[in-house]
């Protein structure tokens, strides 16, 4: 039996949530829609999660130090990361001493926290397919993997997310330039990249996987557009033969079966006819997920806080046609939204603003969710009110 406390007192079921962006915000709303006690970090103050949540952190979550103290200070329960450039060597002592459950598991975050662990896993240990793929750590060494591989080929730092740092390599001769964005996008101090082949995928998914107290659950695949290597438009169910279909379970069982623990994994395959290529996997929800918002009773953010709870998911998880349109900000200052009334009288369509407290550069900084019979129908609504909403910098 699951036993859940009471927020604030000596009885609370606390979750300390490592990151606290627009993903983080919803599955602190549904802890606390459960009772639990949630405790928000980023590194920087006011982010969406720290609104929602009983207390609100801010430090660098990459520093060892101080990770360390705030889990001693906080005591946890569980520890939710929702960003992969976290201190995981003290996820994985803390998980080792018994102190708090990493969600799923700190090894999952530590593999996944670069390309290199997850890839490795995937490829050479599980043997599922990939695009044939190099790791290098200099320039000359990337013109020797860019011939070997053929162009195009895309380079990537393993140690980033959101496209940072990522080029297409289009003519060998373009690897130079690659290289050298790579090394200023890079987040960490490493200089290590990824050189994939690139693969003409007829389209990609995001199959949702939820690893629970009662098994495994796979849910409706999710197809999206990337642009800039973020997502700009997502979409459920994306429709798939059933070869390709099965296949993507497969794939999907695989690799969270070898990541363990429990919760929502974002697993992001290329499909093309009925081959299916792994990608990479987030061990927590997805962006392009989103659209969850409308198609499912139970959200992945819902599904997500049921299941690191230990509790029950319903037998059967079913999407409705729905799709979710990103909304950016590029500039400088404080966002402001207009045209709502328009937006909203888009049929069966709904709006989420993140609450971000500034934009610096392009940033997503809400999105829009719609029902429709169809995915087609869905997709028009979602972008027509995304495209009716203004968006200004104050
Ligand atoms: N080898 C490849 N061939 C073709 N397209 C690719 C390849 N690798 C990546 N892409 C495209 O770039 C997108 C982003 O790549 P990837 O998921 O590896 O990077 P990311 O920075 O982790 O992105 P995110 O954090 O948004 O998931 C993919 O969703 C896909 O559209
Ligand atoms: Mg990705």
């Amino acid at each position: 039996m699951t036993i859940l406390g009471t927020p604030l007192t000596p009885h609370a079921t606390r979750v300390l949530l490592l990151g606290s962006g627009e993903l983080g915000k919803e599955v602190a709303i549904e802890l606390m829609r459960l009772g639990v006690e949630v405790i928000a970090v980023d590194r920087y103050p006011d982010a969406p999660a720290h609104q929602v949540a009983h207390r609100a952190h801010v430090i660098d979550m990459l520093d060892p130090v101080a990770l360390r103290a705030l889990i001693e200070r906080e005591q946890p329960h569980l520890i939710v990361p929702e960003i992969e450039a976290l201190a995981t060597d003290v996820l994985l002592d803390v998980e080792e001493a018994g102190l708090a459950t990493v969600i799923p598991t700190a090894r999952a975050a530590r593999l996944t926290m670069d390309r290199e662990g997850i890839r490795r896993l995937a490829a050479e240990e599980l043997g599922l397919p990939t695009s044939p793929y190099r790791f290098v750590d200099s320039a000359a060494d990337l013109d020797k993997a860019v011939a070997e591989l053929g162009t195009p080929c895309v380079v990537k730092p393993v140690m980033s997310s959101s496209g940072k740092g990522q080029s297409v390599v289009r003519e060998p001769h373009g690897a130079r330039a690659a290289w050298e964005y790579a090394m200023e996008a890079g987040r960490a101090t490493r200089t290590r990249v990824i050189v994939e082949a690139f693969v003409e995928f007829d389209y990609e998914i995001t199959q949702l996987t939820v690893r629970h107290v009662g098994g495994t659950a796979l849910l409706e695949p999710i197809g999206h557009v990337q642009e800039d290597g973020d997502y700009r438009e997502s979409w459920q169910p994306q429709p798939m033969s059933p070869a390709a279909l099965a296949r993507a379970q497969e794939i999907a069982g695989q690799i969270t079966a070898a990541l363990g623990g429990y919760g929502v994994f974002g697993v992001e395959l290329f499909v093309r006819g009925d081959e299916v290529l792994f990608n990479e996997v987030s061990p927590r929800p997805h962006d392009t997920g989103l659209v969850t918002l409308a198609s499912q009773r139970l959200s992945e953010f819902a599904l997500h806080a049921r299941a690191i709870l230990g509790l029950p998911l319903p037998e059967a998880i079913t999407a409705h046609p729905s799709a979710s349109c990103a909304v950016l900000g590029e500039g400088d200052g404080i966002p402001v939204f207009g045209a709502i009334d328009q937006a909203l009288a888009v049929p069966e369509t709904d709006v989420r603003f993140f609450g971000k407290p500034r934009v610096e550069g392009r940033r997503r900084i809400a999105v829009t969710v719609a029902r429709g019979d169809t995915v087609e129908i869905a997709r028009d609504r979602a972008r027509a009110a995304a495209n009716a909403l203004t968006v200004s910098l104050a």
